[in-house]
């Protein structure tokens, strides 16, 4: 049964990052309800196993879908990268991820095939950019580097820190060498360090924006199946659920949404069957 165009859409994250999957959607879906659940608790996830992983992808889910949401967005690359395909086969709900609109993305934008990508420990080692690159242009070279420093950084709000940039410059160096035109930032996170990443790369380097490209595909794709709100003229309203305190979440979301979110109310997961 085909969902009702009226609800909303659900977007879930190990944590706070997954706000800046959210701006994106409110840019180019202003007049939907989002429902975020961000997993405060267990944050992070791209230091753990994929079964870990995977297990908290479904109850994430099963939360969102418990709110009668007519589609998921799994704005976390990490779950993106190692649950989406169980995340498909058990639940109805179309389910999106971040990696294959960030693929899409970047073998639009290079011309050379060199193409980098950045993520958490558990995402790189997923290869799901990689595998995802070669599966649509088998001629493309994918480097890869786990940035695991980044997201403390952006949370401690040093986007702009010496720290960081030296910590950018080491992550950096080896795939500039490599002659890179694109860059996939492949992290809720790293959009946040657009800035200080443009700067350390040049111009020469097209950066994507995992969190810009999934919005426009899950835009694309609601209108597709015919799921877009019906009432263009309203403007959409965001819920945000946590699995921890909601203090830290409330502060730091600015950062991440560009705006301050309503009030944030903490919540149980369901506990569901492996
Ligand atoms: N949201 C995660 C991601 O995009 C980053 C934070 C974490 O490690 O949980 O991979």
């Amino acid at each position: 049964m085909t969902p009702s165009r009226n609800l909303p859409i659900g977007i879930f994250d190990s944590g706070i990052g997954g706000l800046t999957v959210v701006r994106e959607l409110r840019k180019v879906l202003p007049h939907e309800d989002l429902v975020y659940l961000g997993d405060t608790a267990r944050v992070p996830y791209g230091t753990k196993s994929p079964s870990t992983v995977t297990r908290f992808a479904v109850e994430d889910t099963a939360f969102l879908v418990q709110q009668n949401v007519k589609a998921v967005v799994v704005a976390c690359n990490t779950a993106s990268a190692w649950a989406l395909p169980t995340l498909e086969s058990r639940f109805k709900v179309p389910i999106f991820g971040v990696i294959h609109p960030g693929v899409e993305a970047a073998l639009e934008q290079s011309r050379q095939l060199r193409i980098g990508v950045i993520g958490t420990a558990a995402t790189i080692r997923s290869r799901a950019y990689e595998t995802a690159l070669l599966a649509r242009q088998d001629k493309v070279k994918v480097f890869t580097r786990a940035c695991p420093l980044l997201v403390p950084l952006v949370e401690e709000g040093w986007m702009n820190h010496a720290v960081t940039r030296t910590v950018l410059e080491e992550y950096r160096a080896p795939l500039l060498r490599k002659k890179i035109d694109c860059l996939v930032l492949g992290c809720t996170h790293y959009p946040l360090l657009t800035t200080a990443l443009r700067k350390l790369t040049g111009p020469g380097v097209h950066l994507v924006d995992s969190a810009e490209s999934c919005a426009r595909h899950v835009r694309r794709q609601l209108e597709t199946s015919g799921l877009l709100h019906p009432h263009n003229s309203r403007k959409g309203t965001i819920l945000s659920y946590v699995t921890d305190e909601t203090g830290r979440f409330s502060a730091l979301a600015t950062r991440f949404l560009g705006a301050p979110v309503q009030q944030a109310w903490r919540v149980d997961l369901p506990t569901v069957a492996p």
